[in-house]
Formats: C-alpha cells, sequence, structure tokens
C-alpha cells in the first residue's frame, strides 16, 4: 500500500462510520459532543499552555507572596501566549485563577491573602486558546511542609492517577470514581461529593459529569473522542463541605486540609492521553 492510500485509510478509521454514528448517539442521548482530530489538536494547544502557565506560578511560589499577586502572573504569561482566562467573569467569577489554600476545596478568589510556610496552594487555570479550552490544577507547598500536608497533597496526586488509569473505551464513567473513591478511603481521606469533573474543549463545562466517587461497571461507556477533566478533591477530615458568603470559596466543614489535581484527558482507541501533560 502507498503512502497516500494508508494516510487516506487512517483518516477513514478516525473518521469511520462508527465514530459518526457513536458521535450522533452520543449527542442525541447524552448530550456529550465526541471530538474530531482538529478539536483534539486544538485542545492539546490549550493544555500545553495551561501546564507552562501552572510551571510559571509554581516557579514563583514562595512565602510571602499574595493570591493576587498569582492571579497577576496568570493573566499577563495568558495575555502574552495570546490566549484567554475562562475563569475572569464565567458565572461572576472576579479573576483569572482558582488559589485555594489549606482547607480551601476549590474555588478561592485571589484576593490580598499572603501566603505562609507551611501552607498548601491549589492553583487551577483554564486558558482558551483559539477556541478551545484546557482545564487543569495542582497543588504546591508553600516554603517546607509538615506531615499533614505531605499526606493530603500525596494521596490527592495519587487519587488522579488511579483515576486515569482506568480511562479505556468500555470502561464506563462509575470506574473512575469507584478507583479514586476506594483509594482516597483507605488512606483514611474522604472525597469531595458536590463538585466534580466534565466534558471541557469548546466550552468550560460541558456534559458528562464525571464524579470522583461511584461504583464500578455503573454509567455512561467510555468511547474515543470523549474529553472530560478529572479533578478529584480530597480532604484529610471528612467530607462535608459549606461555600463562603463570598458565594465562590468552598471550604471543609471540619476546618480539615483539602487538595486537589486536574488533567484534561481524552479517550483514545486503546486507553488515554493527557491532554495537560504536567509531571
Ligand atoms: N477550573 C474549575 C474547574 O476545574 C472551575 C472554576 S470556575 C470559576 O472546573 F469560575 F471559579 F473559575
Ligand atoms: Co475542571
Ligand atoms: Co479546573
Amino acid at each position: 500500500m502507498n503512502y497516500k492510500k494508508l494516510k487516506r485509510r487512517l483518516k477513514k478509521s478516525w473518521h469511520s462510520y462508527d465514530f459518526e454514528k457513536t458521535k450522533t448517539q452520543y449527542a442525541s442521548l447524552y448530550n456529550i459532543r465526541l471530538k474530531e482530530k482538529k478539536d483534539i489538536i486544538g485542545i492539546k494547544k490549550a493544555g500545553r499552555l495551561a501546564v507552562d502557565l501552572l510551571n510559571h506560578v509554581e516557579e514563583n511560589i514562595k512565602p510571602g507572596i499574595t493570591t493576587n499577586y498569582i492571579n497577576s502572573l496568570v493573566e499577563e504569561f495568558t495575555k502574552k501566549n495570546n490566549a484567554v482566562s475562562a475563569p475572569l467573569n464565567y458565572n461572576g467569577f472576579p479573576k483569572s485563577v482558582c488559589t485555594s489554600i489549606n482547607n480551601v476545596i476549590c474555588h478561592g478568589i485571589p484576593d490580598d491573602t499572603v501566603l505562609h510556610d507551611g501552607d498548601i496552594v491549589n492553583i487551577d487555570v483554564t486558558p482558551i486558546l483559539e477556541g478551545y479550552y484546557a482545564d487543569t490544577s495542582k497543588t504546591f507547598f508553600v516554603g517546607s511542609s509538615g506531615k499533614d500536608a505531605k499526606k493530603i497533597v500525596s494521596v490527592a496526586r495519587e487519587c488522579l492517577q488511579r483515576g486515569i488509569l482506568t480511562v479505556k473505551p468500555k470502561n464506563r464513567i462509575g470506574d473512575i470514581g469507584y478507583a479514586i473513591q476506594r483509594y482516597a478511603e483507605d488512606q483514611g481521606c474522604s472525597v469531595v461529593r458536590e463538585y466534580v469533573g466534565h466534558g471541557v474543549g469548546t466550552e468550560f463545562h460541558e456534559s458528562p459529569q464525571i464524579p470522583h466517587f461511584g461504583r464500578k461497571g455503573h454509567g455512561i461507556p467510555l468511547v474515543p473522542g470523549m474529553v472530560f477533566t478529572i479533578e478529584p478533591m480530597i480532604n484529610l477530615g471528612k467530607h462535608n463541605l459549606h461555600v463562603l458568603s463570598d458565594n465562590w470559596t468552598v471550604v471543609t466543614d471540619d476546618g480539615s486540609l483539602s487538595a486537589q489535581f486536574e488533567h484534561t484527558v481524552l479517550v483514545t482507541n486503546n486507553g488515554f492521553e493527557i491532554l495537560t501533560p504536567f509531571d
């Protein structure tokens, strides 16, 4: 077979009749938009920028800086790369990045709060590049870290890893949450219920929802072309939470530490690809 023919065939297998059929089915049954090759290339590009953003913030994290300073780093870096920050003005969110410290589970708003030695802080970024969204977050140590901080960050990181490893066609959404919940609870930690992963790519939050708890073999079957986030929020104490009067900041009820890691993930023909490849 010559190269041209091979290329045509490969193209055809991706855009095969089955893919088109599944695409239509998933759109009408679940409101899930399966991504085509060109979409995946676009999301990947946004994903690389998102990772660069996290690295840029990480280089500047130290005791004494404010979360507003982190916001300005994200804003400036995003602009320089011809992108837009999805969080800014999203449902009224006032800043370009979420900065969640210690007992803050998610959606912390950058302000004059100063980072202190021993804190942990989650940085959650979502740049829009050429119309495509990539959503990723990491929890960093500020200066030195204590035993509890080390534990919750390592458990949250491992939860994301274990969730991702279940991603392949024919597995189901419930398999992801099951793997995460099992590990978190085995470690004596708890999984946040009220906030979940989500489809992403051509919008910030698309269908489906990806809970970080669940039952093996339950939920929508995974198929190639699905792109969604996995973003477990893991508490050192109980899973219960409340939202502060700013209507955004989510904190643990018991004041315990909470950590989170998030990737944008593609379902491939035989497994997964991480579209926000930080290390
Ligand atoms: N990035 C968050 C997520 O992982 C969403 C933040 S919404 C915002 O889904 F408005 F707070 F930015
Ligand atoms: Co997300
Ligand atoms: Co996010």
